[in-house]
């Protein structure tokens, strides 16, 4: 790759699907070249059984990274990675305490490390993240912003099945009914998110009742988080106000879905 050439890079943990293509896509059209790194992280996984239970198929993957034109391929081995010894983590602290972070402790820590030790590899000119991973996309962007990283951090929509679930590696686990539950999270979102927006100042409870009611659950099923906050902060919102995010986290069945609603103040 030549020295001045500007790279874009989509950090991914493989199993890829439509939303990782358009961040690819967009790289591709932005950018001299992209980059693309495949790393299933077991520093940002809470439990042992879900990292090795992890799906990887590294042949379907690259096939379809051939297809897009990608110009290169990162797949470090763990040891690259994590050598013995090693000890150094990189902790963004205030954004990771609520929503996921508050139940996937050490979660966050695992994703800020491995995407800056990818950073450094890579040295990308921009990098491109799903908005669906919305904390992510956050704690990453003020990672960079923190550690004076030179590297413009391009936020993307959620791409969404037609049913409106948010696409996810993590929805191929899902039945059929269970897809169909799953599709409730996103109407919900969005018919709370409209009650919000003619209802300025509402109470979030009267918002968090709206949400549980609206979901289509089963006996198994069960609501982890649903929180408004303030998008770029995200800290917690009593009352209604935009700009304002609604984010949740809901297990189907085995199945942990997360999903979030951004209202600004010309939203519709
Ligand atoms: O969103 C993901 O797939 C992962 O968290 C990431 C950013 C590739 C880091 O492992």
């Amino acid at each position: 790759m030549g020295r001045n050439k500007r790279i874009g890079f989509v950090p991914t943990m493989g199993d890829l699907h439509a939303g990782h293509l358009s961040l690819i896509r967009r790289s591709k059209k932005e950018n001299d070249s992209t980059v693309v790194s495949i790393f299933v992280n077991p520093l940002q996984f809470n439990q042992k059984k879900d990292y090795q239970s992890y799906h990887r198929d590294t042949r379907a993957d690259l096939s379809a990274l051939r297809k897009e034109g990608v110009d290169m391929v990162f797949l470090p081995s763990d040891q690259e990675l994590y050598p013995d010894r090693f000890q150094t983590t990189v902790n963004v602290e205030g954004l990771t305490q609520g929503l996921c972070g508050a139940f996937r402790p050490g979660h966050f820590r695992g994703v800020a490390t491995v995407v800056l030790k990818l950073f450094q590899i890579v040295q990308p000119a921009r990098a491109y993240f799903g908005q669906k991973d919305y904390q992510q996309l956050k704690v990453i962007e003020k990672m960079v912003h923190d550690l004076n990283l030179p590297i413009e951090i391009v936020a993307c929509p959620t791409v969404r099945e037609k049913d409106g679930l948010a696409l996810s590696s993590r929805n191929r686990r899902l039945s059929i009914s269970e897809h169909k539950r799953a599709s409730s999270i996103y109407a919900t979102l969005r018919s709370v998110a409209l009650f919000a927006q003619s209802h300025p100042a509402s109470a979030v409870t009267s918002l968090r009742q709206l949400f549980y009611e609206g979901l289509d659950l089963s006996k198994g099923d069960r609501v982890e988080y649903f929180e408004v906050v303030h998008p770029d902060t995200l800290t917690t919102l009593k009352k209604i106000q935009t700009p304002f995010l609604l984010a949740a986290a809901v297990w189907i069945g085995k199945t942990r879905l997360i999903d979030n609603l951004l209202v600004n103040r010309n939203s519709k």
